[in-house]
């Protein structure tokens, strides 16, 4: 009869449990069924009602009974913090799976990524990178390159002198004063460095960087402008050599199967002196818009370098030779890349930019 009702207990206080889906509810089940204010409580109360003999079996099977819910409420508890957890694990997830923001690349100017080109390219035929200032004198820029004051030729390189010492407000030096700052107007005023820190020896030569004029700024000129100076004296150097080099450089630059063409010319510190063409890239030599129906492009200026420089340079113009190039690099970016106007390589407008990646 005991025994009926602790089952009717057990049944009740075990559905009820399993009914409870989360915390609140079953602490609030554990109150009811097992707490000192219980039902199991109150029925140990019981047990003084009952006769003797019967006392020990039913405070056992309360006792049995206890133990069965804590077990019950144990497992639930547990169970309800698991699922407890794995909730929150799963509202919490992150998602490492997106896919990353694209990384915006650079790239070089364009006129860097040739110039380091046409370094390469000379340097594979052993030239040497020499570095020489841009701020010139008047002596090294012109004069030592036999270019006397008054002589012509500075009409086509006109440029900026530098005030004297450090007063901006100072008369300008003139081209006559053989030490008047300038901005260089060519890289040859690196030509005289060069052999003056390399001889009596051989030189070989490329001394690329920046030039000045004093020029106006339109779709093919511009105020500053790289230049690449080629030098090579030695005993054994010849007009054949440079042409070997400049054909080897054209090829490399502008690749494969192309042909180069000497055309006389003048320069104060060449003799002789000539233009170098390269056949147009576009027509292939039919003639275009682009060479102006002749079939060659003008690339750069060139010659053997003349006696009076060699002296100037410290050589000795009856045992020593030399030929000297200048290539002018925006024009033949231009030429590369089809660049009608100069003036886009000193903008920095982006999407200019941004077509050379
Ligand atoms: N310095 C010349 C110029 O700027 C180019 C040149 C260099 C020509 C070397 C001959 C030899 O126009």
């Amino acid at each position: 009869m005991a025994d009926a009702s602790l089952e009717i207990v057990r049944e009740s206080a075990s559905a009820g449990l399993a009914a409870a889906t989360d915390e609140a509810a079953l602490e609030r089940w554990h109150r009811q069924h097992l707490s000192a204010s219980g039902e199991v409580s109150l029925l140990r109360r019981g047990i003084g009602k009952l006769e003797l003999s019967e006392r020990k079996a039913y405070g056992a099977a309360i006792n049995a009974l206890v133990e069965v819910l804590t077990a019950q409420y144990d497992e639930k508890r547990a169970a309800l913090a698991q699922a407890a957890l794995q909730a929150r694990l799963a509202s919490e997830r992150v998602d490492l799976s997106l896919p990353p923001r694209a990384r915006r690349r650079g790239a070089l100017h364009p006129l860097r990524s040739t110039l380091r080109e046409i370094c390469q390219a000379f340097q594979s035929m052993g030239f040497s990178i020499y570095d020489s200032p841009h701020v010139e004198t008047d002596e090294f820029n012109f004069q030592l390159l036999n270019i006397p004051p008054h002589h012509p030729a500075r009409d086509m390189q006109d440029t900026f002198y530098l005030a004297p010492g450090d007063d901006p407000s100072a008369p300008m030096d003139g081209p006559t004063d053989a030490a008047a700052r300038v901005l260089r107007t060519h890289t040859s005023a690196g030509q005289i460095r060069a052999m003056r820190a390399m001889g009596p020896g051989p030189v070989r030569v490329i001394l690329p960087g920046l030039c000045y004029r004093n020029e106006d700024i339109t779709t093919r000129s511009e105020v500053q402008f790289h230049q690449i100076e080629g030098l090579m004296v030695g005993t054994d150097v010849r007009m054949s050599d440079l042409k070997g080099i400049l054909l080897q450089f054209a090829r490399q630059i502008f690749g494969g199967d192309q042909a180069v063409r000497l055309r006389g010319s003048y320069f104060p510190f060449t003799e002789p002196s000539v233009e170098v063409d390269l056949r147009c890239a576009l027509c292939g030599g039919a003639g275009c818009r682009v060479c102006k129906y002749t079939g060659w492009l003008e690339l750069l200026g060139a010659g053997l370098v003349h006696p009076v420089v060699l002296e100037n340079g410290g050589y000795d113009p009856a045992t020593h030779r030399g030929i000297a190039f200048g290539i002018g690099l925006p024009r033949l970016v231009m030429l590369r890349h089809g660049v009608d106007d100069i003036r886009h390589f000193f903008r920095n407008d982006l999407r200019f930019l941004q077509s050379f990646r």
